[in-house]
């Protein structure tokens, strides 16, 4: 009955699902964005939702003009937002004054395509500007900049123009500019286009290690397939309209365990991602009824912290623990509940509903099949 998640699996998948009231790093809702004026004008972003927890990792993509580029801009408050609400690290942008707006740039790290270095700077002149600009003090500041220049293979550079610079280490100095205040939250428009395939890799790297160790929070707008991997959340945006938003780390967590259920296992990988994006977390507390012996039942549960009793006619029969599942029959089958299970601790499942698990199966022709011949196998 276990689904094959070890415990820091389970945690990290928990940590996918917002904490009741946390606050949000970055949250767009319904966002409209128009360019130019009378005749000119012309709406670019259309009804935008998007929703970012501290320490996610956004992954934008989308095809050359679909507005990605504006909406990393009016997130980092570089351009003012029209219509909607947009936060950013709790603030509201919409009417935001100029004050506020200089207070929170100076927790935002910007990482953008033209890397903007002064000619007449070295490297590390060049981010001790930004660090002067943002208030930390030199001896701090020093140390720091060294740091971060070594960590990206600059060491040996620290005290060069930007014209004794390949492209990829001027890209490097604009990277190091960008993280030099540990910013808690990085707006990074194509970091890595400019730099091949090892120094990319170094890049996201440090980005992993920010939104790990410091729950940094981090959008990276990039066409590079090479990082895809590192994103918890990957964004798709056409015609200034976010098309695809998917959690992609809990979406491969939930497929990794759903393929180790018999009734799950022949299914293709597209189909069991469509079933892993269903899922939703519920929790109980100690004591009540998850489900009940002889009701109906409408939901299949995977449990992602605490234990519970199995009880048939009010005996406990049995417990399970976190990483166990049950009442998956339900999602195919119409019969009443065989067991009353009851949570022994506060526990919180992964729940998939029945109703969902349908839309899914109607969705896909080849799904049908596919569980048919499952079901089949097994009788
Ligand atoms: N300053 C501006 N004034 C008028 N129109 C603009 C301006 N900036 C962008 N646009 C238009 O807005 C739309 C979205 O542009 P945006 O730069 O956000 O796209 P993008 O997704 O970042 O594209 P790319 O991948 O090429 O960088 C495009 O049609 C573009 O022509
Ligand atoms: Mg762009």
């Amino acid at each position: 009955m276990n689904v094959g998640l070890n415990d820091q699996q389970l945690s990290e998948l928990l940590a996918t699902w917002p904490v009741d009231h946390a606050a949000l790093s970055v949250d767009v809702d319904h966002v409209n964005h128009h360019y130019g004026t009378g005749e000119m004008r012309k709406q670019v972003l259309f009804d935008n939702v998007l929703k970012i927890l501290p320490g996610e990792i956004v992954i934008m993509t989308g095809p050359s003009g679909s507005g990605k580029t504006t909406l990393l801009t009016l997130i980092g408050t570089l351009r003012s937002v029209q219509e909607g609400s947009l936060k950013v690290l709790g603030q509201e942008l919409l009417g935001i004054t100029p004050t506020s707006t200089t207070e929170l740039r100076k927790r935002i790290g910007f990482i953008f395509q033209a890397h903007n270095l002064f000619e007449s700077l070295t490297a590390f002149q060049n981010i001790r500007m930004a660090t002067e600009l943002l208030g930390i003090p030199d001896d701090q500041a020093n140390a720091r900049i060294e740091a971060t220049l070594r960590r990206l293979g600059l060491g040996a550079r620290i005290h060069y123009r930007p014209k004794a610079l390949s492209g990829g280490q001027k890209q490097r100095v604009a990277v190091a500019r960008g993280l030099i205040h540990e910013p808690g939250l990085i707006l990074a428009d194509e970091p890595t286009a400019a730099l091949d395939a090892e120094s990319g890799r170094e890049v996201v790297t440090i980005f992993q290690e920010l939104a790990r160790e410091k729950q940094c929070t981090i959008v990276i707008v990039t066409h590079d397939n090479r990082i895809l991997d590192v994103a918890d959340r990957i964004v798709s945006m056409v015609d200034g309209r976010i098309v695809t938003n998917v959690l992609v780390r809990r979406n491969a967590l939930l497929s990794q365990f759903l393929t180790q259920i018999e009734l799950f296992k022949v299914l293709s990988t597209t189909v069991l991602s469509k079933i892993a994006d269903r899922f939703d977390l519920r929790k109980f507390a100690v004591g009540s009824e998850i489900i009940q012996q002889g009701g109906v039942g409408r939901e299949f549960f995977v449990i992602g912290a605490g234990s519970v009793a199995i009880e048939i006619d009010g005996r406990q029969v049995n417990t399970l623990e976190q990483g166990s599942f049950f009442g998956e029959m339900a999602l195919i089958r119409d019969q009443p509940r065989n067991a009353t299970v009851r949570a022994l601790t506060p526990v919180s499942c992964f729940v998939l509903e029945k109703d969902d698990f349908q839309t899914v199966v109607q969705s896909s022709s080849s799904f049908e099949e596919e569980l048919r011949k499952a079901i089949f196998n097994r009788q």
